[in-house]
């Protein structure tokens, strides 16, 4: 296989810290290629209907990557609106910022990272957070700063893939089993879709909503440019020192009838109390109890 296993451009991993990879060209064209997929768009249009936006509203997206929903909610909140799109990577906010599809008047870029925000209590009207807690060490620390910086009466929407329920299309299911394992652990949080409900309803959001969405792709390309599934099979050959592991796999892959993979996006939205409210305490125990990296 040409792919390099220890390579920093590798999807599950280097989402964390993109300026540190030195391979940008990699995550743009991750974000451009998945923005075009209409499963993709299927699930950020629910997420965008779910928030309920309006004129004038201040909105922000944490991780908002190459600012694709930044521009959708720009469109949603008009002139007399805002949108900001916050992220740590210098890189992609650049590539945002001059990103043809998002130059609007009313939109602003923050380089932070969702655990701090930066912003006072209660100024923004909307949050949204889209693939991105996957990458967090503590997405718990980022849903609550997103309950922070909302205004009582405000939306969230989070968006994330459970990779437990990643599949793809083989006739070697050992060596299909081990190659989604090791995807999935190497996200930092690869299990967050199943943990959306309890996140949000700990941190204090109301009216919470889950529902689930099947991110697909077909044909080898499309599989290996979303799922990363040539360099994860030679990692796993690499991990375990049977150097033909991966290309036997990706070769079985490629003379499949009709290669498909897919991911199931949770997509959890709630609201944040009007008036006084409290974190569900019982509710907090239990998830922190059974709190791990995931
Ligand atoms: C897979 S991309 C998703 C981008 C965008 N939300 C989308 O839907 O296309 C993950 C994004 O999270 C950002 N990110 C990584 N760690 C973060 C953190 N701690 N806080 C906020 N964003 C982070 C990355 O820089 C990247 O832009």
């Amino acid at each position: 296989m040409t792919d390099r296993p220890t390579s920093a451009a590798y999807l599950a991993s280097g989402f964390r810290d993109v300026d540190g990879t030195g391979e940008l060209a990699t995550f743009l064209g991750c974000l451009q290629y998945l923005e075009e997929l209409p499963t993709v768009q299927a699930y950020k249009q629910q997420a965008l209907n779910r928030l309920e936006l309006g004129d004038g509203m201040t909105v922000i997206d944490v991780g908002c990557g190459l600012g694709f929903d930044v521009a959708r909610i720009a469109a949603a909140v008009g002139r007399t609106g805002r949108a900001v799109g916050v992220d740590p990577s210098a890189a992609l906010l650049r590539a945002a910022s001059t990103n043809p599809r998002v130059t609007l008047p009313n939109v602003a870029w923050v380089l932070s990272t969702g655990e701090t925000l930066g912003l006072r209590a209660e100024v923004v009207d909307a949050v949204r957070v889209d693939r991105t807690l996957q990458h967090v060490a503590d997405p718990r620390r980022v849903v609550e700063e997103m309950y922070r910086v909302l205004r009582p009466g405000g939306r969230i929407a989070c968006a994330e893939p459970d990779w437990g329920t990643f599949v793809v299309t083989s006739g070697q299911r050992e060596e299909t089993r081990r190659i989604a394992d090791f995807w999935c652990d190497s996200f930092r949080s690869g299990w967050i879709g199943r943990r959306l409900t309890p996140l949000l309803r700990r941190a204090g959001f109301v009216d919470v909503e889950v529902t689930g969405h099947l991110l697909v792709a077909e044909g080898v390309d499309a599989i290996d440019r979303v799922f990363d599934v040539k360099t994860t099979a030679a990692r796993v050959s690499a991990s375990t020192g049977d150097t033909s592991f991966g290309q036997r796999w990706w070769d079985a892959l490629c003379t499949d009838e009709w290669p498909t993979a897919g991911v199931t996006v949770f997509l959890a939205t709630g609201r944040k109390p009007s008036g006084e409210s409290t974190p569900d305490a019982a509710l907090g125990q239990a998830v922190a109890g059974s709190a791990s990296a995931d």
